[in-house]
């Protein structure tokens, strides 16, 4: 294990329909028609149903197409063309890949802000930190309301203004619910927000005021409002735009294409990856496999995804041999985004990391702010649970004790958020005062145990004379 657990982890069963594994490692991605298809006993439903959830064995739905018949060479030069045309809709860095993502009737119906096109960056001081040769960190920060949740939201909000839906909700840590509330804004949708009370970084909060959603402060945690708007939802006819919705994982897989594209069709080794409610890493296992079916594809690169000590119910399932089922946990962890103890998009992720042959892995709080610090040092920044994959990076290429990463390895990290997410963490780490001050039940880190700032570049304040600056400047920089 890369991380000995040290928090107690409630015995709940989540699910426990112990279903074979080895689906995972060997499903269909296309279909006949376009439909949503259950994961696990492969009913078919059809595109336009408002559901979220196989009704008869309960599992999580893909949405699934025809094969595209075009073929693939002709498809990598139409999307590259793209980037060069005036059409918001070829601007967009999913629906430039629209051949993967054939949910809609018409162009008319698509929303775009546009999305995407986020860059891939050499990240140095983090390869060094890590101890591997190169790292490049993908990030999706650069997306219009600051992070990855874009690439998947303007493909829920599609669906919902095709669907004729008048209210979109997400229960969220933040981000799902900043970027929810601007696309449905923009799209004419009423947006309803369901965030833990004193559980989300005052940033994103602030993000779903302004677009002017809904914001529902509850009390209680993310896994507790995510239930809670599953029940309440299909009685007043308000679309779930959470992970689980399947549309919002089609927008995401095209993180996958874009990153090829940037690579050149390269296929990196490893893709490193934060888990939280697991939807992104499921939908990363889905985009590599239909490209790999069209010939897209030069190698499998492993999905390995990252979650928080204190949130790793996927990791604790994979570390003791049994991901047929997943023990919820009670969620602990100063990165709020991934706070999630009940994911709902496990099994997807499962069978992401089961395909590419990938891994799972934790890493503690001090790994995570000392990471983020590192990325902030490249000049890159993001917020906390992006920092988980740095962190993990490093603890895989040093420990090697259950799966090790090769120095010379080609690892491409995703940075799912924006460095101007969470500042307050950022402002108390560089002030050697980060550490969880409310709540005694969710203290992970107390006052008077602070995280260790090992790389802090603490603000100085000083007097207002030029010899008190000349001052300052020769006793820190060698310049
Ligand atoms: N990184 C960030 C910055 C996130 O906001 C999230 C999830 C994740 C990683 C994990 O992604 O859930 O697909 O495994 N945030 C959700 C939200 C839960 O409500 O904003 P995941």
């Amino acid at each position: 294990m890369a991380v000995a657990r040290t928090f107690p982890t409630d015995s709940t069963v989540q699910d426990s329909t112990a279903r074979d594994n080895a689906s995972d490692y060997n499903w269909h991605p296309w279909s006949t028609r376009r439909a949503l298809r259950c994961i696990s006993c492969q009913k078919t439903y059809p595109l336009r149903a408002v559901i979220y959830r196989c009704s008869d064995c309960g599992d999580l739905l893909d949405v699934v197409y025809p094969r595209p018949s075009v073929d693939p060479e002709r498809l990598k030069r139409r999307w590259l063309r793209r980037r060069a045309s005036t059409n918001p809709i070829d601007l967009s860095g999913v629906w430039r890949f629209r051949e993967l993502l054939p949910f809609y009737d018409s162009l008319e119906q698509i929303v775009t802000y546009p999305e995407g096109n986020t860059p891939l960056l050499d990240a140095p001081r983090s390869a060094a930190y890590a101890g591997v040769r190169r790292l490049r960190v993908k990030h999706l920060g650069f997306n219009p309301t600051g992070s990855f949740k874009d690439y998947g939201m303007v493909a829920g909000v599609t669906q919902a203004r095709i669907l004729g839906m008048r209210a979109v909700a997400c229960a969220s840590t933040g981000n799902t619910s900043a970027s929810m509330a601007a696309y449905a804004a923009r799209a004419g949708l009423a947006s309803i927000v369901l965030v833990p009370e004193g559980g989300v970084s005052f940033a994103k909060l602030a993000q779903s005021l302004d677009y002017g959603a809904l914001t529902l402060q509850v009390r209680g945690d993310f896994d507790v409002a995510q239930a809670l708007l599953q029940q309440i939802a299909p009685d007043l006819g308000i679309y779930i735009l959470n992970s689980i919705n399947p549309f919002r994982l089609e927008g995401q897989k095209s993180v996958m294409i874009e990153l090829l594209e940037q690579c050149g069709w390269i296929a990196p080794d490893r893709i490193v990856v934060p888990g939280g409610n697991l939807g992104n890493s499921g939908s990363y296992g889905k985009a590599l496999r239909e490209l790999n079916d069209l010939g897209l594809l030069s190698k499998r690169p492993r999905i390995t995804i990252v979650q928080a000590h204190g949130a790793a119910p996927l990791y604790d399932a994979f570390s003791s041999g049994h991901s047929e089922s997943l023990v919820r946990v009670h969620a602990r962890t100063l990165a709020t985004a991934i706070k999630i103890g009940s994911p709902v998009s496990w099994k997807k992720a499962r069978r992401a990391v089961h395909w590419s042959d990938g891994w799972v892995t934790s890493v503690d709080e001090q790994d995570i702010a000392d990471a983020k610090a590192i990325i902030g040092s490249d000049g890159i920044g993001c917020e906390p649970a992006s920092a988980t994959t740095l962190g993990a990076v490093r603890r895989l290429a040093h420990e090697g004790t259950d799966e090790r990463i090769n120095p010379d390895e080609d690892v491409v990290a995703i940075l799912t958020g924006n460095v101007l997410k969470d500042p307050d963490y950022t402002l108390r780490y560089h002030s050697s005062e980060l550490y969880e001050e409310f709540r005694t039940e969710s203290v992970i880190t107390g006052k008077a145990n602070p995280l260790k700032s090992n790389f802090a570049n603490p603000p100085v304040v000083i007097d207002a004379t030029a010899e008190a600056l000349i001052a300052a400047i020769k006793e820190r920089l060698s310049i």
